[in-house]
């Protein structure tokens, strides 16, 4: 019998999971007993009973370390069957796949997704349920109080093992298997994906390129792009996965994407640009000369989608998060097809997707999936936009303006303001609740504010109700601005502002003019330098 120990601990106070699982700075998750005390926080809460439990991450520093503790705690706890990644690694798409392939009971998957990794960077741990998604908020609660209460944890003494060979080994009374991380996910994308036309259309002279942003993404877009649709080699960008990708902040946007944006953004730019985050669920979409806001990209998809193999049959219906653009509202509308609109974070989606209410949806953070999983993906949706400019053989720029011409465009921009003190970020967002009131009566170019309020969202499945999600001021169907605080930081408070203006034609703006009365009126009505000291965001996406 494997030695068990009962180990005792103080608890923690601060190991209540935000909109993305738990996320801290690397030394506080090597803080003695701090990992440990969330594992059995979770394996008290959760039933996997002697599983099988999928662990894997996104390769950054700490992750082979933390791999071996879950499972000593996992071993501990009674759990015989454990399915890992090779080398530790699995996508977090990828990880919510396999959990549904093997009929896992559930998953840890260790990332702090785009955050910053390496001694000195962020850690994060997340446990997925048997259908490949996110704790429900009320499981995530129960096990933070429980993470509030322990005062031991159970752990087993484990041999040594070797995650890079494919393969069962044994593990005292029960069974390690370390799987391809790549196969069984590409298989999935098989299925869903019309490869030889897109193999044709790559034959016929189109160009890819794929940032991986030295993450967990590189082997994945190396399988699919070179080995499976014939890619040249050199559209792929730093594929190769490092501890600390590479120093970089692996988050797909303008900013942080920059010698992507460049290249694309040439006269003789590839066809289609995409890169990843550091954990392979966001993605964020470019043509020659032309960027595709996460927003627009969710409203082309659902235009477009049912082109797939997998989705010729069309959707059931579409979900964004609240702050995401309305630009979906209208493609859904005019196809019929229902829309639902959830808070931040994938879990909300969950749901929606295995009621089979909804078959796509999207978040404005560059995150977009559909119900072959239960977290956003990444290269799904690259997939996805390959398949459709293969099946319509038109640029990602005549793609567009066909969209915005039968559509209209919805200019958008989120601005973020990082590192503030909380209280500040507190006594901001305190003040705009109670100034609701007076907001109502305003308006922006004579567009009247036809709803300010906090978001509540009663979720159609459960019947839960989750309670103040962001606040929202509208001026009818024309701009609308949200308000809300980031649950994913590790440092201070991130206040999150989203600009949103719809134009019916004029599509030739760039979004900050376009935006542009409606950002003054927002640093006006929220008072914006009084409260930080400065009206400058720190990010714009
Ligand atoms: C951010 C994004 C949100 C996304 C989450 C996890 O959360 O805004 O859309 O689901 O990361 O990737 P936030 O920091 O805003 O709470
Ligand atoms: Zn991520």
């Amino acid at each position: 019998m494997p030695e068990i120990s009962t180990i005792d601990t103080t608890p923690f106070d601060d190991q209540r999971p935000g909109t993305a699982g738990l996320r801290k700075k690397v030394s506080r998750v090597q803080t003695p007993h701090y990992l440990e005390n969330f594992l059995q926080a979770i394996f008290n809460c959760a039933d996997i009973g002697q599983g099988p439990l999928v662990i894997g991450g996104d390769g950054r520093y700490y992750n082979d370390q933390a791999i071996r503790i879950c499972i000593a705690v996992a071993l501990g706890n009674g759990i015989r069957d454990i399915i890992v990644g090779r080398d530790g690694l699995l996508s977090t798409p990828a990880a919510s796949h396999v959990i549904r392939h093997y009929q896992a009971r559930g998953g840890l998957v260790l990332s702090a997704s785009h955050n910053p990794a390496g001694p000195k960077g962020d850690f994060g741990i997340k446990f997925n349920v048997a259908n490949g998604g996110q704790a429900s908020e009320t499981l995530t609660e129960a096990i933070y109080q429980q993470s509030l209460k322990l005062s031991s944890y159970r752990i087993a003494e484990i041999p040594e093992l070797d995650f890079s060979r494919i393969g069962e080994q044994p593990l005292n009374n029960g069974m390690l298997r370390v799987i391809d991380p790549v196969d069984d996910y590409a298989a999935l994308m098989q299925r869903l994906f019309d490869f030889d036309q897109i193999a044709d259309y790559l034959k016929s002279g189109a160009r890819v390129a794929y940032d991986a942003m030295h993450a967990v993404t590189g082997p994945y877009a190396r399988r699919l792009f070179v080995d499976m649709l014939g890619a040249d080699p050199d559209s792929l960008m730093n594929c190769q996965p490092l501890a600390d990708f590479g120093g970089g902040h692996p988050d797909p946007n303008l900013k942080y994407a920059k010698a992507l944006v460049k290249l694309l953004m040439a006269d003789d730019g590839p066809d289609l640009g995409a890169a990843s985050d550091g954990d392979g669920d966001r993605n964020m979409i470019l043509g020659r000369g032309i960027f595709v806001s996460p927003g627009d990209s969710l409203a082309v998809l659902a235009d477009n989608l049912s082109l797939c193999p997998g989705y010729h049959k069309g959707l059931q219906g579409v979900a964004r998060s609240m702050p995401t653009s309305r630009a979906v509202d209208i493609v859904a509308r005019e196809n019929g097809l229902a829309l639902h609109e959830t808070p931040t974070g994938w879990r909300f989606f969950c749901n929606l997707l295995d009621a089979g209410k909804i078959t796509l949806c999207g978040e404005e953070s560059f995150g977009t999936g559909s119900n072959h999983v239960r977290e956003k993906d990444g290269l799904w949706a690259v997939l996805a936009w390959l398949n459709i400019l293969a099946a319509r053989r038109q640029s990602v720029a005549e793609i567009m303006q066909q969209h915005w011409g039968r559509y209209g465009r919805h200019y958008y921009q989120r601005h973020d303001y990082e590192g503030l003190p909380q209280e500040q970020a507190d006594a901001l967002v305190g003040a705009l609740r109670s100034n609701l009131g007076n907001i109502v009566g305003g308006e922006l170019e004579g567009q009247p504010v036809t709803l300010a309020d906090e978001f509540d969202y009663h979720d159609p499945v459960d019947g839960s109700l989750s309670r103040g999600q962001g606040i929202r001021v509208l001026f009818g169907d024309q701009a609308r601005l949200v308000v809300r605080l980031s649950g994913t930081g590790t440092a201070g408070a991130t206040l999150r502002l989203y600009f949103e203006r719809y134009a019916a034609s004029n599509f030739e703006q760039p979004p900050e003019q376009a935006l542009a009365s409606l950002v003054n009126w927002a640093t006006s009505a929220l008072d914006l330098n009084r409260h930080l000291g400065r009206s400058e965001p720190d990010v714009v996406t």
